[in-house]
């Protein structure tokens, strides 16, 4: 999360009009969520302001409306619509084909098409969002799970009370029509603004407090590109803010070397049954044979895959089957979590972190590999998620290390990778039958020959300083090479 502190609101409401501007030049024709209540009036102001003055033309622009009263139309004067219409869509001259407003005067079925309507128009490009003093984004209040979409919501007394204002009768809906967090995830860009001192806990909750459905804005700590701008008052709770990032230092480990301190405890994430050798067989056939512990975890059950003719819990079966006998090949213990995650379009839950956090301290491994935050794949990208969490919430001293490894959905950049391995070719067979341990996939997609490919050409690219761009020349690394991101959790002064 890239957290912007601006000293007023409306130093934060100017930040956050350059932010918009900046993407619309970019991206013209991008679709924008829109948020409604106090916060991002100044925003809005400021984008109207720029029109007039800059000139900008957003005739290309579509804009989705992000909550609404049930039963309200963008025509009723207390609506969520009208204040949109007022603050932003007259003054700016928005023609109404560029207008989607939540279809409040539907049910569920309206919830259904408005989800496809979004998915039609190619996703939100980014996201405007409030937060509730309660943690709420959109209407989605604490205990919503994760992975709703757009649904109806019961409004809890504290966001009936704080809206209150807003009604002549001094009586707030009792529901209204909200896209789910699950909605919100899928925006390429998200921007949460926030101002105030009363929402300075609602901050330090999304922030610094353990992931939980308790405070739905803290899920926006798993989206990869949220942009927070917030004022001193709000930020008044807080003084650090823990981030991941890259291990500055690089670390090569030649096999004529030990790899790492005797007997240490290696715990191999695999987000799918068979991804574990796939990504890091070779390493992890070089650590046993150098008299480390491995303990493989698969984080779900797969049981999407492709395996034609059979039932889902056959599924279920054949890829647990297969990960004990990849386990079994690198003599080291296997644990099936099969989390919730895999069941709900790939969003976690605070259990799915719970459930980790336990194998972490049972297990008590001194380093995990994982796939990496920033894989293609939802599946990996938010397996990743899960363990920064559940580590970030073990005490520092209980943390293990966190090395990702790449694969066939996401290959590191030249500047993402600070660890390579050195692997030998008995390490590459184990690696490989590790790979062909899954045979119902194997079969069907060769990954073992792509992640042999992989190890080759890493092998041959990596010692090339220009190319990997460290500065100092690697040594050649034999036939064999796999390549890690090692991530550190860091406090920094907000
Ligand atoms: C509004 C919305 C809400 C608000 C939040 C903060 O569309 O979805 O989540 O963003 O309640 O409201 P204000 O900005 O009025 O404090």
């Amino acid at each position: 999360m890239r957290i912007i502190k601006t000293a007023t609101y409306d130093e934060m409401s100017h930040t956050a009009a350059i932010f918009i501007l900046n993407l619309l030049y970019e991206k013209p024709n991008a679709n924008l969520g829109l948020a409604t209540g106090f916060t991002p009036k100044g925003l809005y102001r400021e984008l109207i302001q720029s029109q007039r003055t800059l000139n900008i033309d957003l005739s290309q622009v579509s804009f989705f409306h992000l909550d609404e009263y049930l039963g309200y139309r963008p025509t009723d004067s207390e609506s969520m619509g009208h204040f949109l219409n007022e603050q932003l869509f007259q003054p700016l001259n928005v023609s109404p084909s560029q207008i989607a407003y939540v279809p409040a005067l539907e049910n569920e079925s309206g919830c259904q098409k408005y989800e496809a309507l979004i998915a039609s128009q190619g996703e939100i490009d980014l996201q405007i969002l409030g937060i509730g003093q309660n943690g709420h984004i959109a209407f989605n209040e604490p205990g919503t799970p994760f992975w709703k979409r757009t649904h109806i919501a019961q409004l809890s007394d504290d966001t009936r009370q704080a809206n209150a204002r807003y009604f002549s009768s001094g009586e707030t809906p009792s529901h209204a029509m909200t896209m789910g967090p699950a909605t919100i995830l899928k925006a390429k860009q998200i921007l949460l603004l926030v101002s105030g001192k009363n929402k300075a806990n609602a901050v330090k909750a999304m922030l610094q407090e353990p992931l939980s459905e308790d405070c739905p804005a803290s899920i926006l700590r798993f989206h990869p590109r949220v942009t927070l701008i917030l004022d001193q008052d709000a930020a008044s709770e807080i003084d650090e803010c823990a981030f991941w990032s890259g291990d500055e230092q690089l670390h090569v480990h030649h096999r004529s070397d030990g790899f790492l301190k005797p007997v240490q405890k290696v715990m191999v994430a695999a987000p799918h049954p068979d991804d574990a050798s796939i990504g890091c067989g070779g390493t992890l056939a070089r650590l046993k044979s150098e008299g480390h512990e491995l303990v493989f975890v698969s984080m779900s059950s797969g049981h999407r895959a492709d395996i034609p003719g059979t039932t889902q819990q056959e599924r279920v079966e054949i890829r647990a089957a297969e990960a004990q006998h990849e386990a079994h090949l690198f003599q080291s213990p296997h644990v099936l979590l099969s989390l919730d995650f895999y069941e709900q379009g790939y969003i976690p839950s605070s259990a799915d972190i719970q459930a980790f956090k336990k194998v972490l301290k049972q297990e008590k491994p001194q380093i995990v590999f994982s796939a990496s935050d920033k894989d293609r794949h939802p599946a990996h990208a938010y397996s990743a998620h899960i363990i920064k969490e559940a580590i970030s919430q073990l005490a520092p001293f209980e943390r293990p290390e966190l090395w990702f490894y790449e694969g066939p959905w996401f290959l590191f950049e030249r500047d993402d990778f600070n660890v390579v391995v050195e692997c030998s070719q008995a390490d590459m067979s184990l690696k490989l039958q590790g790979i062909q341990a899954h045979d119902s996939q194997v079969s069907r997609k060769r990954y073992d020959l792509a992640a042999q490919a992989l190890s080759q050409f890493r092998a041959i690219t990596t010692p090339e300083s220009r190319l990997s761009s460290f500065g100092a020349e690697i040594d050649d690394c034999g036939e064999f090479v796999e390549v890690f991101q090692r991530v550190i959790l860091d406090y920094r002064d907000l």
